[in-house]
């Protein structure tokens, strides 16, 4: 290959910008992205001595689409989460998609930030093992995966899309690290590096993250991809003075791919002139021909032009009926008997096709999405109606990328719509659709029963329904910290203790003069139409257990949560820490010992030499939220 030939290589664009065509006639694109078709790749294929990698976003779905991922976090349920990237695969592989740009599996603290929506929450165990599920159910379904947004992207300061990262090295390591390990643990493809700078030096640059991390520690072997245009935006970060500067300092870190900005081609003079080894160019060139060659690209440059799936409505609604928290249910106003009450269904989402595919739908189409007042048919008007159910919430557009907001209420005059329903003195159900936790203090004050639906993608309304009437017992559980207000953002529940607890008592603690202490509902935090009742705490410094009993008189399935905390230790330790999930499926009455393992690296934090855990005293937790449990402690030695 010559020179310009592997920089190539290196190059992603998409077919409908200028450079392209020339670019691709020369043999000097390696990717795209965003392309219209299996045909138009087949034709683009042929005659190229390396056939291109073809990339596509399929975040939650392809043409079926399936709800959010913030939503399937929801679930706790990683075998949802591979059976939905599964489909989502076949369906892209069957249109000629190589490569989707998921998961995505940044931490995200701050719901201010739009793309919270995109990935698994707040806690780095239940990212974790959502990543490596996603990774698993698109590559063995013959679609590379990309973990992104290498790395910390989610803690953008202030929730602002695309801003600055501040974070110590140990919030890295154990906050925004950890799924991005579980994915490459899980054998994904590639990782696209992010926007953001990180203490100063930006994701597509730093070094730290893409070599000595990725490849050094963790032994990643795939590529790199840089986001769109991130190479070039090293200049706005004030770290480059042109693209080919740029482009030298991010294929020296250790992005081996360029996304859409062309800046690579600028390397072969970099090269020519000794300014940049030819060793860089052809590593990062051997990585993306050996995901090339894993892909099976080498050997089968096209893809059949088979006519495309039909859509798994089963599949998605069975994933969105566990997808759903319901958050409140006063004198068990929910399930909604089938028949005998006048409903009356209404709010802007209760009949919006467009909403109900969430932010990135790939080629998933709204009119084949089922709204609730489509399946809920005989609705009523408001005065004729014995029960309310008022679907409010966001627009799809108000969260994914560039969708930050500043407040995190209900949007527009919403809340006013909603105190009218509950003035009426009916029974209002609230439904609650949005891409991210939104502050709905006067709602968890006033509404008997509140259900967080998130965007469920194609099949909403038949889920909803489903667990509205009963015929699914909801058993979602709050992957994110609900928020009281805005400004109590960012809040999540392993926060480091302070020196000065909230008190209501006593002014002079940590707490704020116009919002009650702790979030509206905490993280874990969902009931169900049945009762749970633990007992019966066991802990060992190497497994802990308790007894989960159906108290209700309905089957029903509990999400098990273990939490360890580490009182005493050199450095202060948040005040628990998620390290173990079950979900737990009982009968009316059947108790179930339910037993987690704990490791080593459970009890670990990072410090300046690297893991390591302390001798002393460790709180466990086993219970329904991170808010509620029962307490067993043990002593490591
Ligand atoms: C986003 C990525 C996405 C890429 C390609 C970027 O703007 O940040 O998440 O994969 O575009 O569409």
């Amino acid at each position: 290959m010559t020179l310009e030939e592997k920089l190539g290589q290196l190059t992603q664009l998409v077919p409908d910008q200028p450079e392209f065509a020339p670019a691709l006639e020369k043999g000097l694109v390696g990717s795209i992205l965003n392309s219209g078709g299996v045909e138009q790749v087949n034709q683009m294929q042929r005659g190229l001595k390396v056939p291109l990698l073809v990339g596509y976003d399929v975040i939650h779905g392809y043409r079926t689409i399936f709800p959010i991922p913030l939503a399937i976090a929801s679930s706790w349920d990683p075998q949802l989460a591979e059976l939905s990237a599964g489909v989502a695969a076949k369906e892209a592989r069957a249109a000629g998609i190589h490569w989707t740009f998921a998961p995505m599996v940044d931490i995200a603290r701050d719901a201010r930030w739009g793309r919270i929506a995109e990935g698994a929450g707040e806690d780095p165990v239940l990212g974790s093992a959502m990543a490596a599920a996603y990774v698993r159910g698109f590559q063995s379904n013959g679609v590379l995966a990309c973990a992104k947004h290498y790395a910390a992207y989610g803690a953008a300061e202030a929730g602002r899309d695309y801003n600055t990262v501040e974070i110590s090295e140990r919030t890295l390591r154990e906050i925004y690290l950890p799924p991005f390990r579980s994915a490459v643990d899980a054998g994904v493809a590639t990782l696209m590096s992010a926007f953001e700078s990180l203490n100063g030096v930006p994701a597509s640059a730093n070094h730290h993250l893409l070599t000595d991390i990725l490849r050094k520690e963790w032994k990643f072997k795939g590529f790199v991809v840089g986001d769109w245009e991130a190479v070039a935006e090293l200049i706005h970060h004030g770290i480059a003075a042109s693209n080919q500067e740029a482009a030298k300092k991010a294929i020296t870190a250790g992005v081996d791919m360029d996304m859409r900005d062309n800046s690579y081609s600028t390397l072969a003079a970099a090269v020519r002139k000794g300014e940049l080894s030819p060793a860089v160019v052809d590593r990062a060139v051997r990585r993306v021909l050996r995901i090339k060659d894993q892909a099976g690209l080498l050997d089968h440059p096209t893809s059949n032009e088979s006519d495309a799936l039909s859509l798994d409505r089963d599949a998605a609604r069975r994933v969105a009926q566990r997808s759903m928290v319901l958050l409140k249910n006063d004198n068990d106003l929910l399930p909604l008997p089938k028949s005998g009450r006048k409903i009356a269904v209404v709010g802007p989402l209760a009949d919006s096709k467009h909403d109900m595919l969430g932010p990135w739908s790939a080629q998933g189409k709204a009119e084949e999405c089922v709204t609730v007042r489509e399946v809920i048919r005989d609705s009523v008007a408001v005065d004729d109606a014995d029960v309310i159910i008022a679907v409010l919430g966001e627009t799809r557009e108000m969260s994914g990328e560039a969708a930050s907001r500043a407040s995190i209420d209900l949007p527009g005059d919403q809340e006013k719509f909603l105190e009218s329903l509950v003035a009426t003195g009916k029974p209002v159900v609230l439904v609650v659709m949005s891409g991210r936790p939104l502050a709905i203090s006067w709602a968890a004050a006033h509404v008997p029963a509140i259900v967080q639906a998130w965007f469920l993608g194609t099949e909403s309304g038949h889920a909803l329904a489903d667990v509205l009437f009963g015929d699914v017992n909801p058993s979602g559980k709050l992957p994110v910290t609900i928020p009281r207000a805005t400004g109590q953002v960012p809040i999540y529940y392993n926060h480091l203790p302070t020196g000065r607890p909230p008190d209501p008592k006593d002014k002079y603690t940590s707490k704020y003069l116009d919002t009650e202490i702790g979030p509206l509902y905490p993280f874990g935090f969902g009931l169900t139409y049945t009762k749970f009742e633990y007992s019966d705490i066991r802990v060992t410094p190497q497994a802990a257990s308790a007894t989960i009993k159906n108290a209700g008189n309905r089957e029903g399935e509990e999400i098990v949560q273990m939490y360890i905390g580490d009182p005493v230790a050199s450095v202060s330790r948040p005040v628990k820490e998620l390290k173990g999930f079950q979900r737990v499926a009982l009968q009316p009455g059947e108790s179930k010992r339910v037993e987690f393992t704990i490791t080593r690296h459970d009890l670990e934090f990072w410090s300046d030499h690297g893991w390591i855990a302390e001798p002393g005293e460790f709180k466990v937790w086993i219970g329904p939220s991170s808010a509620s449990g029962l307490e067993g402690t043990f002593q490591l030695h």
